[in-house]
Parts: structure tokens; C-alpha cells; sequence
């Protein structure tokens, strides 16, 4: 039987990102030079006649079977045979290989479910909705994360730039013109989970300082839409660049962080910001597109890890 391949990409956020966790919007881009493969293929004739799995980015080679029992694999595995109604699995080998870096920001772990949970259910022979593989995506995100907004899940499983607010439905938006992003790796692996604890925390000490941070970030963000939609970068990145700041307010930046976002823009970026739970992990930069190698080598000689260097296309591009 040929293996069934399916792909997820990764994503960054463009803004909005801890204060969408309490109700404020944010958008979300699917980045396409990053992503999770998952192939699967039945092996009915194993000598072992158990389920393996095969993931060399987090150094995993084990029997299905001895993952313990709330490991994201798992539970996507077992969230797709219960929607099926089927109680176990055939014999088969599942590989995930993944070109995201974990803790990181880039959606490492959403990737991941989206790739499982659409390679799985093809190959027994349905074909889930993308609500439907959103819906399972999100149970293993709160596996990873405990109170995720669900911004990660829904960007990778529709693959689209999206404008999102917790608990409401959501809007696919396009920008005005081309948009380039630099993505640039701290190197430094960053929770989520624990980031956004420790807000929770901050927020629970002084509620009357992170509304005020949180509805400052949700107006940033609306205009940012705006800008996004009309084509306005000089003004979206602005307004990238002050959402960084109050991202610095809220405690998730750090030392890397800033100095990156100063050497996006003293190397002419229109805006810069950390991206997703911050304390390390990744931040973006906001580019005119002929200017985005010599910033991405700029970000490098200013201590980032690696950079990646993403577009998102115009209507009708
Ligand atoms: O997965 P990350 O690190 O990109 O963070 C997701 C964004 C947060 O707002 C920090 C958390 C969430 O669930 O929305």
C-alpha cells in the first residue's frame, strides 16, 4: 500500500499575540517555507504487529503503544478514531518530519496535529472537513499550551492570513500589496505555555494595567487590519513596532528580543516585533521585499540563529 503524505505549514503572528488569550483580536500568517510532513503507511504484515512511530526532530522512535497516554501523537491519533468510531488502529508506520523549530513560535506543534490528523484520516478513508481538522488541532493545542486562544490551530489548518477573535469566527484577510516578513530565530527555546502563565499571573496582580495593555494591543490591531488591507506598510509597521513595546510591558520580551527588533529597524525595516509567547523564540520584521536579504544578513550579525524570509501574496497574486 503507498504511503499517505500530507503537509501543514508553519505560522508567525502578525500582531495581537497574549492579548488574544482575553477576548482582543489578532492576525495570524501561514508560513509556507517551514512545515510538517506526516506520511503514513500500513504495514499489515509487521513482524511486530504494533503501530510505530517515527520522529527524528524530537528524537522519537517508539511503538505507538509506549507513548504515554496524553502525548499529543496520541491524542491525535485517538481523536481521530473516536470521530471515525473505529477502536484501534491497523498495524502501520507514521513519520513525522518537520522543518519548524520547536518552542519557537512558528507553530511548531499545531503543524504537527494538522500534518497527523489529515495523513491519519485519509488513510483510512475519510476526508475531514477543515473545521473538522481545526476542531481536533485545537483539543492538542490545549495538550501543549493549557489555555490556547486556538489562533495557532486555525491558521495552519485553513492555511490563510487570518484576522481572529477567540470564540468568534473568524475572517480571512488579504493584504493590499505584496507583504514580505523576515523571520529571525533567537535560538532560544521559548514555553508558550509558560509565557502565557506568567501573563495570567502579571494580570492577576494588576488587572487594571493589562487591560489597559491588552485593549491598547486589541486597538493596535484593528488598525493594523487596516493597513494590512489598504496596502499601508509604513503604517503597518509602526504599528507592528508598538505592539512590540507593549508586548516589552507586558514582561514577554527579552534582551535578544529587543536588540533585534532595534537592528530591524536601524537597517530600515518598517516595523519589527517578537512574535508568539516571546521570552525568546522568534521575532518578525515588516520589509520593503529588495530589501529583505541584506536586513535577514543584518538580523544574523546581530545574533539571530537563522532567518527565514516570507511573502504574502496580493489579491489575485
Ligand atoms: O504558539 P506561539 O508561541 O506562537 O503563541 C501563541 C500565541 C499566544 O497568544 C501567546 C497564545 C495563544 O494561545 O494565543
Amino acid at each position: 500500500m503507498p504511503a499517505i503524505s500530507c503537509s501543514a505549514p508553519g505560522k508567525v503572528i502578525l500582531c495581537g499575540e497574549h492579548a488574544v488569550v482575553y477576548q482582543k483580536p489578532a492576525i495570524a500568517v501561514p508560513v509556507f517555507e517551514g512545515s510538517t510532513k506526516c506520511s503514513i503507511v500500513a504495514k499489515p504484515n509487521s513482524p511486530h504487529d504494533e503501530t510505530i512511530i517515527i520522529a527524528p526532530n524530537i528524537a522519537l522512535k517508539c511503538f505507538l503503544s509506549c507513548l504515554v497516554e496524553k502525548h499529543p501523537i496520541r491524542v491525535a491519533i485517538n481523536l481521530v478514531l473516536e470521530k471515525i468510531n473505529l477502536d484501534h488502529l491497523p498495524v502501520c508506520e507514521i513519520r513525522i518530519n518537520s522543518s519548524l523549530p520547536t518552542a519557537a513560535g512558528l507553530g511548531s506543534s499545531a503543524s504537527t496535529s494538522v500534518a497527523i490528523i489529515r495523513a491519519l484520516s485519509t488513510l483510512l478513508g475519510y476526508s475531514f472537513s477543515d473545521d473538522e481538522v481545526n476542531q481536533l488541532a485545537f483539543e492538542i493545542e490545549k495538550i501543549h499550551h493549557g489555555t490556547p486562544s486556538g489562533i495557532d490551530n486555525t491558521v495552519i489548518t485553513y492555511a490563510k492570513t487570518l484576522f481572529f477573535n477567540k470564540g468568534q469566527p473568524f475572517e480571512f484577510i488579504v493584504p493590499g500589496k505584496p507583504l514580505t516578513l523576515v523571520i529571525a530565530d533567537t535560538g532560544i527555546k521559548s514555553s508558550t505555555s509558560k509565557a502565557v502563565a506568567e501573563v495570567r499571573q502579571g494580570y492577576l496582580a494588576d488587572q487594571s494595567k493589562y487591560i489597559t495593555l491588552f485593549n491598547q494591543i486589541g486597538d493596535l490591531v484593528l488598525s493594523a487590519k487596516e493597513s494590512f488591507i489598504k496596502g499601508d506598510f509604513q503604517l503597518l509597521g509602526k504599528t507592528l513596532t508598538e505592539n512590540h513595546l507593549l508586548l516589552r510591558e507586558i514582561g514577554v520580551s527579552c534582551d535578544i528580543l529587543d536588540s533585534l527588533v532595534d537592528s530591524a529597524l536601524s537597517h530600515g525595516a518598517l516595523g519589527a516585533k517578537l512574535s508568539g509567547g516571546g521570552q525568546g523564540g522568534n521575532m518578525i520584521a515588516l520589509v520593503d521585499s529588495d530589501r529583505a536579504e541584506s536586513i535577514a544578513s543584518a538580523l544574523i550579525s546581530s545574533g539571530a540563529l537563522k532567518t527565514l524570509i516570507t511573502h504574502v501574496p496580493a489579491k489575485g497574486i
